[in-house]
C-alpha cells in the first residue's frame, strides 16, 4: 500500500494486446496525462481561475485503421469492449465508452468522418480517483481522431469539444479545467489559467526541495456527478439572484467584499455559502499564483489548507474520508498544505511536503486513515509531466 510511485506503463504490452484483440499491428500509439489541481477547485464554470498541472501518468491510445465504417474500443482496464457505427449514439451506452464516443459524436456533428478506426486504452493513472481519467481518455481520443483525420483543430479547439463531449454525452456538467490541463500541461510546470477567458501562464514550478503528494483515498466518488451537478446549479442561481442588481458574467467576477454588499440579493443561505466559496477560492488562488513566484511556500501552504477548509464548510464537497486525509495531513511534519484536489466525494488529496519528510508523512498519514475510515491509502510522488501527444 505504501507505493511511492505508479509503475509506469510498458508500451509493448499494450502492442501485444493490440494484436490479440484486433489481430492486425498498432498503427500509432498517443498519449494524455491526467492533472492534478494544486488550487481553485469548483470555479473553472465560474469564471474563475485555477491552478492545475499535468501528470507523467496517464492514458495511451492504440490505434490502426480498418476497412469498415464501424469503431471498435477496448480497454486493458475494463472488461466491457464494443464495435460499433453511429447507430450508437441513439442507445447511449452506460460503460466508460461514453467518453471517447461522445468525442467521436463531436467530430460527426462537425461534417467529420470519425469511423474506421480499432481502437485500445491503458491508462496508468488510477480511474474514477479525481485525476482526470475520464478527461485524459476524451482528450487523447479528440486528438489522435484529429491527427488521423488531417481535421487540422488546435488543442485548445480538441480540450473544448471534450470538455463539450462530457457535458452532452455523458451529462456532467463539468467545466473546462481538466481537458484544458490535459491538454496544454507542461512539463515543470502549473497552468495559471483563467476559465472566464481562456487566458493562460505557465508557471514554472520551483519547489526547492518540496514534493507534491497525491494521495488516493480509495473512496469511490460515485456521488460526484449528480452532487456536481447541484453544485453547478447553486452557483447559477447564486448568479441569477445577483444579477437581479448587477449585470454579471460569472460568480468570479465579483471580489469578496463586493459579495458582501450584493449578499442580500441572494435568498438561500446554501446558494450564498456556494458563492461564498467562489469568490474567496477565485481569491485564493490569485494569491498563490504569486505567491508561489516569489517563493513562498509556506504561504501558499496555508492557502492549500484554507481551499481545503471553504471547500468541506462552504461547499460541503468533501466528507469525512477526505476531511481524514487533508486535516490529519497538514498537522505533520515538513507538510505546508493539504487538501481534496477535483470534483470531491472521495478522490485524492494533494500534498506540499519537505522531501525528506515524504517517507514518514506516508507512515504515519496511511495507518490514521485506515483506523478511522478502514480504506488503505496509496501514494504517489507527483511527477508533473506534458499535455497530450502522439508518441508514433
Ligand atoms: C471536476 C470537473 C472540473 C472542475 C473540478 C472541480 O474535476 O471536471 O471541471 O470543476 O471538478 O474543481
Amino acid at each position: 500500500i505504501l507505493n511511492f510511485k505508479l509503475i509506469k506503463m510498458d508500451t509493448s504490452v499494450l502492442e501485444k494486446r493490440f494484436e490479440e484483440i484486433y489481430g492486425t499491428k498498432v498503427e500509432h500509439l498517443y498519449f494524455a496525462p491526467g492533472r492534478v489541481n494544486l488550487i481553485g477547485e469548483h470555479i473553472d464554470y465560474n469564471g474563475g481561475r485555477v491552478f492545475p498541472c499535468a501528470l507523467s501518468f496517464g492514458t495511451y491510445l492504440a490505434v490502426a485503421r480498418r476497412d469498415d465504417r464501424k469503431i471498435a474500443f477496448a480497454s486493458m482496464n475494463q472488461t466491457f469492449q464494443v464495435e460499433c457505427d453511429q447507430s450508437i449514439f441513439e442507445n447511449k451506452p452506460s460503460e466508460w465508452v461514453k467518453y471517447p464516443l461522445g468525442v467521436v459524436k463531436e467530430f460527426s456533428d462537425r461534417g467529420l468522418d470519425p469511423w474506421g478506426f480499432n481502437i485500445l486504452y491503458f491508462g496508468d493513472i488510477p480511474n474514477g480517483a479525481g485525476l482526470s481519467s475520464s478527461a485524459s481518455i476524451e482528450v487523447v481520443t479528440a486528438f489522435m481522431l484529429n491527427d488521423q483525420l488531417n481535421a487540422g483543430l488546435d488543442v485548445v479547439e480538441l480540450v473544448k469539444m471534450s470538455q463539450r463531449a462530457e457535458n452532452v454525452f455523458v451529462g456532467m456538467n463539468c467545466g473546462i479545467m481538466d481537458q484544458f490541463a490535459v491538454g496544454m500541461g507542461k512539463k515543470g510546470h502549473a497552468i495559471a489559467l483563467d476559465c472566464g477567458t481562456l487566458d493562460y501562464d505557465l508557471i514554472p514550478l520551483n519547489l526547492n526541495g518540496y514534493k507534491l503528494v497525491i494521495t488516493n483515498s480509495n473512496k469511490n466518488h460515485d456521488l460526484v456527478t449528480s452532487e456536481y451537478n447541484v453544485r453547478r446549479s447553486q452557483c447559477e442561481q447564486a448568479l441569477a439572484d445577483i444579477n437581479q442588481g448587477l449585470n454579471l458574467k460569472h460568480l468570479c467576477d465579483l471580489s469578496e467584499e463586493e459579495l458582501e454588499w450584493v449578499r442580500h440579493l441572494i435568498s438561500d443561505e446554501t446558494v450564498y455559502r456556494r458563492a461564498r466559496h467562489a469568490v474567496s477560492e477565485n481569491a485564493r488562488v490569485n494569491e498563490a499564483i504569486d505567491v508561489l513566484q516569489k517563493g513562498d511556500l509556506v504561504r501558499f501552504g496555508e492557502l492549500m489548507n484554507a481551499s481545503h477548509r471553504s471547500l468541506k464548510e462552504d461547499y460541503e464537497v468533501t466528507g469525512v474520508e477526505m476531511d481524514t486525509l487533508a486535516e490529519e495531513g497538514q498537522k505533520l511534519p515538513g507538510v505546508l498544505g493539504s487538501r481534496i484536489t477535483g470534483g470531491g466525494f472521495g478522490g485524492c488529496t494533494v500534498s506540499l511536503v519537505k522531501e525528506d519528510s515524504v517517507q514518514e508523512f506516508i507512515e504515519k498519514l496511511a495507518p490514521v486513515y485506515h483506523d478511522k475510515i478502514g480504506l488503505n491509502a496509496e501514494f504517489y510522488v507527483a511527477d508533473i509531466g506534458d499535455g497530450v501527444r502522439k508518441i508514433y
